[in-house]
């Protein structure tokens, strides 16, 4: 009995050292491949059991109401004490979270395309942008491209890439922008067929304009390539080279037979596959994030399966971190965090400061590849059509 008793002690002990809640403000719909690999990613690592006793705490906003957002945001910081929280998909409401713990030091972690780097001291994105954007530039480079048609269709994005555009590094390649307005994609391929076809420009300045990048949401990327498919622009002589990463996800069942080349930045990474296949299966993590998308959205087409890899390494890598400090320092103590309210002054959660610096100087490698958020090296490059397989 009294050993019985003193196992049960341990064990306790153990859990309760251990045993630490992140939170997540999500829209049910819009944000159920990010819920869906949030879930699924504590399963794992508890199942694994050396990453301690992760709880989620997950809340739902119905439209889009910051005030709402931020008030269960405060309840699940003062009441359940989580010492971490997620951000959905949308920039606008992880801006919002944002501000809030950068006042309370709580790591806030996101994985999407944010658009805007932002300038917070709590915020950690997983979302590779600046190695997207030099993986880009890389094969412009390698590929020797000299003209290149850039279609997009927010203006945001446009800003983002201004810096590649009037870069003196580049000044020998011509960029020729097309902006998809209302929804008329089939316009856009139009004029892309224009250009091609020199009749807006001198004679000189027209040869081979078969080079496209295509900077859009995954959705308006298909809804563009099958325009483009009508213009007749899906054939040999045409490389798309596809800025947002789910190529490999793609139905481009389409376009199989017109031997265009199809190119996309791929983050994922083999060596993660393969030191994990006993416990990780990468195709069944893929199939739930999208039968859970495919529920909750009545069959949406645009799931973005790389934010769910990103999100799934933002767990990974918070885990791990936090794991690894409560071994070294004494973290098991209930986070102390407050919100300001009328009557009284925020309070910082008191080892937040610290998870948050480690998570950034982290050196680890997850599913997307090297998590350093710091500096990363590479991006793996993806080509689908006419074969498919892995480049550069
Ligand atoms: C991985 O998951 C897929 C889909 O659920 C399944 O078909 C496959 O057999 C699994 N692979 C392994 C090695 O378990």
């Amino acid at each position: 009995m009294l050993k019985y008793a003193f196992l049960t002690l341990l064990t306790t002990l153990f859990f309760v050292s251990h045993a630490y809640k992140i939170g997540a403000i999500f829209r049910e719909k819009e944000d159920a491949h990010i819920e869906a690999a949030l879930r699924y990613t504590v399963e794992w690592l508890t199942q694994r059991g050396i990453y301690g006793d992760i709880d989620v705490v997950i809340e739902y906003i119905e439209v889009l109401d910051h005030y709402d957002a931020l008030k269960k945001a405060c309840k699940m910081i003062e009441k359940d004490h989580v010492v971490a929280l997620f951000g959905g998909s949308h920039p606008a409401l992880n801006a919002q979270l944002e501000r809030l713990t950068d006042e309370l030091d709580i790591p806030l972690l996101t994985s999407i395309d944010d658009l805007e780097n932002s300038q917070g001291f709590s915020k950690i994105d997983f979302w590779p942008r600046a190695e997207l954007f030099e993986a880009i530039v890389d094969l412009f480079e390698h590929w020797k491209w000299t003209r290149i048609v850039l279609v997009y269709e927010e203006d945001i994005r446009i800003r983002r890439l201004e810096k590649l555009l009037e870069s003196e590094k580049y000044s020998h390649i011509k960029f020729y922008l097309i902006k998809v307005d209302n929804k008329d994609y089939l316009k856009a391929a139009k004029q892309v067929k224009e250009l091609e076809e020199c009749r807006v420009l001198q004679k000189r300045d027209c040869s081979e304009f078969s080079r496209i990048l295509v900077d859009m949401n995954p959705e308006h990327t298909y809804n563009f390539l099958l325009a483009s498919l009508q213009m007749g622009l899906i054939e040999l002589k045409h490389w798309y080279l596809l800025t947002n990463m789910e190529l490999e996800f793609m139905d481009m069942e389409l376009f199989r037979y017109n031997h265009a080349r199809f190119i996309s930045p791929h983050p994922i990474d083999d060596n993660f596959i393969t030191e994990y296949r006993d416990t990780f299966n990468f195709t069944y993590f893929k199939e739930h994030v999208s039968s859970k998308w495919a529920i909750k959205t009545e069959n949406n087409k645009n799931l973005k399966i790389m934010e769910a890899v990103f999100t799934f390494d933002a767990v990974f890598a918070f885990a791990n971190i936090f794991n690894t400090l409560s071994g070294e320092m004494q973290m098991n103590d209930t986070p102390q965090t407050m919100c300001r309210k009328r009557d009284r002054n925020s309070r910082k959660y008191q080892h937040g400061r610290r998870i948050i610096d480690n998570i950034v100087g982290n050196e680890l490698h997850g599913l997307s590849g090297d998590l350093r958020r710091l500096k990363r090296d590479t991006i793996s490059l993806y080509q689908r059509m006419p074969d498919k397989r892995k480049i550069g």
